[in-house]
C-alpha cells in the first residue's frame, strides 16, 4: 500500500464493511466511542502531565543544587523494570518501555533546559553538555564535561564489575582514575595502535572477562582512542551475546566521531574493520581536558573529522573553524561535532542512508590510507580525500584550514594506485561507487562515481 492510498483504505475500513463484519453504522459508532474515551483519557494524561513536569522540575532544582547528573541510567532502568511490571498485557508492555523511555527524555530535555537558562541568567558558560542519542531501546546518554573522567562511576552505575580498557599511548591515570570510581574493576592495558584491533587482543579481553567470572550484569569500558573503543566495544558485543558497553574517549577524532554510533569491530585478514557489529554503548563520556596530553598530530586528525561533519552539514560551525585557533574552541568543536553525528545516526544508525554522508572523504581517503602504509593517520588520510570531492570554492577553503591546523595538503603517492586500493575495498557496483560530493559548505550530494571519475578527479588536484 503507497502513502496515498493509505487515507482511502482506512475510512474504507471504518465506514464502510469492516473487517470483523460489523456494517458500517455500528462500526462507526464503535469508533465514536473510541474516540471519545481517548478524549477523555487525553484530558486526564494532560494534568498528570503537568503535574509529572512540575515534580521533574523539583529534581532538577535539587541536582542543579547538589551537583548531580541529569542523567541516571541506572535509576532510570529500575524505574522502568518496575513500571513495566504493572502492565498486565504482554502484547502491549514493550509499547509501554518505549513510552516510558519516551517520557523520561522528554523530563531530562526538560531538566536541561531548566539548567541552561539558569546558568544563562547567572551569566556563566554551561560547564556540562548532555544529550541522548535518541534509538529508541538503544537511546543513550552523551555528555561532555572538563574534569568528568574522575566522576565517570558515578556515570556508569558502578556496582558491578568493570573491564577496563586503556592502551599504552594513553597516560595511565586516565584509566586509573576511572578504576577508582568502580566498585570492581578490572584494568587491561593493550599496546597502542592498530594492530591492536585483532582477534588476539580480542580473545585477550574475553580472557580477562572470563577468568574474572564476568556475568551478563557487569560491564566494559573503553578509555582510548578508536582503537580501543572499537576494539572494546566489539568485545563486550560479543562477550555473553553482550555486556554493556561505556566509553570514554580519549581522543579528539574518537570524541567528535567514533565513540558514538555504535560502529565496532577489529581488523582481519588485512581488511580494516572487517569483523565488527553495529552495537551502541550505554553511556558516553567526553572529557576533553585529556587532550592536553594528545600529540598535536593527533588533535589535527581528529579536527579533519570534525571538518568533514561541518563541511557536509553545518556552515555555521564550518565558518567558525576557519576564523578561530581551533584549539582555542575545542568543547565547541566537539559538542558541533556531536550534535552533526547524533542527529544523523538518529535518522540512520545502520547507514542504510543519510549516515553515508559520514562517510565523505573516506572512499579516496581509504585508498590513500592503504597505499602509504600507516605513514598517514586516518585523520589525514580523510583530509586528503575530501580535496577531490569537493567544487574548487571549497577546497580553497579547506586547504586554508588544513594549511593553519597542519593537515596534508598534497598527496604525493601515486594516484592509480590510490584509486585501485580504494576501489578494492568498495564493491564497485553497476553505475559506480557512491561517492558524496561537496560543491557548497553544507551542502553534500551522494553520486554514483566510475573509477575513472575519481582518479580524473584526483590528478585535477594533486596531476600525479
Ligand atoms: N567506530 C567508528 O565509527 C570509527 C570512526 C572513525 C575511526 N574509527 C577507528 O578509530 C581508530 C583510530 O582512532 P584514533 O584516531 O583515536 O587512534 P588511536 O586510538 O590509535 O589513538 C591514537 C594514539 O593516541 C594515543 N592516545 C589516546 N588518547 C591519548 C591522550 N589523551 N593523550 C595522549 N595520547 C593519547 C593512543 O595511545 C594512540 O597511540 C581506527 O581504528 C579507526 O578504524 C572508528
Ligand atoms: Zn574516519
Amino acid at each position: 500500500m503507497n502513502q496515498n492510498e493509505a487515507p482511502d483504505k482506512l475510512s474504507e475500513n471504518l465506514s464502510g464493511k469492516a473487517p470483523d463484519g460489523l456494517t458500517g453504522e455500528a462500526a462507526e459508532s464503535l469508533l465514536d466511542e473510541a474516540r471519545c474515551e481517548i478524549n477523555g483519557i487525553d484530558r486526564e494524561m494532560a494534568e498528570l502531565f503537568c503535574r509529572r513536569m512540575a515534580a521533574v522540575r523539583k529534581v532538577a532544582q535539587y541536582k542543579a543544587a547538589h551537583g548531580l547528573p541529569i542523567t541516571d541510567r541506572a535509576r532510570e532502568e529500575e524505574v522502568i523494570r518496575r513500571n513495566a511490571a504493572l502492565i498486565g498485557d504482554e502484547a502491549i508492555r514493550p509499547d509501554y518501555i518505549a513510552f516510558l523511555r519516551e517520557t523520561m527524555e522528554v523530563s531530562k530535555e526538560y531538566q536541561r533546559r531548566l539548567l541552561a537558562a539558569k546558568e544563562t541568567s547567572a551569566g556563566g558558560t554551561p560547564g556540562r553538555w548532555e544529550t541522548v542519542m535518541r534509538l529508541r531501546e538503544e537511546s543513550y546518554p552523551i555528555t561532555v564535561e572538563r574534569g568528568a573522567l574522575a566522576r565517570a562511576g558515578e556515570y556508569f552505575a558502578p556496582d558491578r564489575k568493570a573491564l577496563i580498557v586503556t592502551d599504552s599511548g594513553v597516560p595511565e591515570e586516565y584509566a586509573k582514575r576511572v578504576a577508582a570510581g568502580c566498585r570492581e574493576a578490572h584494568l587491561v592495558s593493550i599496546p597502542e595502535g592498530e594492530a591492536s584491533k585483532s582477534p588476539e587482543t580480542l580473545f585477550l579481553l574475553i580472557d580477562a572477562m572470563m577468568q574474572n567470572n564476568f556475568t551478563r550484569g557487569d560491564c566494559a569500558i573503553a578509555v582510548g582512542g578508536g582503537v580501543v573503543g572499537d576494539l572494546t566495544g566489539f568485545a563486550a558485543s560479543c562477550y555473553m551475546r553482550g555486556i554493556d558497553f561505556y566509553n570514554i574517549p580519549t581522543t579528539l577524532l574518537s570524541q567528535v566521531d567514533s565513540s558514538i554510533g555504535g560502529k565496532t569491530a577489529i581488523d582481519y585478514g588485512g581488511i580494516k574493520n572487517i569483523v565488527g557489529a553495529f552495537y551502541q554503548p550505554k553511556g558516553v563520556l567526553i572529557d576533553p581536558d585529556v587532550l592536553k596530553t594528545l600529540p598535536e598530530r593527533q588533535i589535527a586528525a581528529g579536527l579533519a573529522e570534525a571538518i568533514k561533519m561541518a563541511v557536509c552539514f553545518d556552515r555555521e560551525l564550518f565558518e567558525r573553524i576557519e576564523a578561530s585557533n581551533a584549539e582555542q574552541i575545542l568543547d565547541e568543536i566537539i559538542i558541533g561535532s556531536l550534535r552533526i553525528k547524533q542527529a544523523v545516526v538518529e535518522k540512520d544508525a545502520k547507514e542504510a542512508g543519510l549516515r553515508r554522508a559520514l562517510n565523505f572523504g573516506h572512499t579516496i581517503g581509504h585508498g590513500i590510507e592503504a597505499e602509504r602504509g600507516g605513514e598517514l593517520l586516518h585523520g589525514e588520510c580523510v583530509a586528503l580525500g575530501m580535496l577531490p570531492m569537493c567544487g574548487g570554492e571549497v577546497r580553497r577553503r579547506l586547504l586554508r584550514i588544513y594549511e593553519k591546523v597542519g593537515l596534508p595538503c598534497r598527496f604525493d603517492g601515486d594516484v592509480s594506485r590510490a584509486i585501485a586500493a580504494a576501489a578494492h575495498d568498495k564493491k564497485a557496483e553497476d553505475g559506480g561507487i557512491r561517492v558524496i560530493t561537496v560543491e557548497r559548505v553544507g551542502e553534500f550530494e551522494m553520486k554514483r562515481e566510475t573509477l575513472a571519475g575519481l582518479e580524473s578527479r584526483a590528478r585535477a588536484v594533486w596531476g600525479n
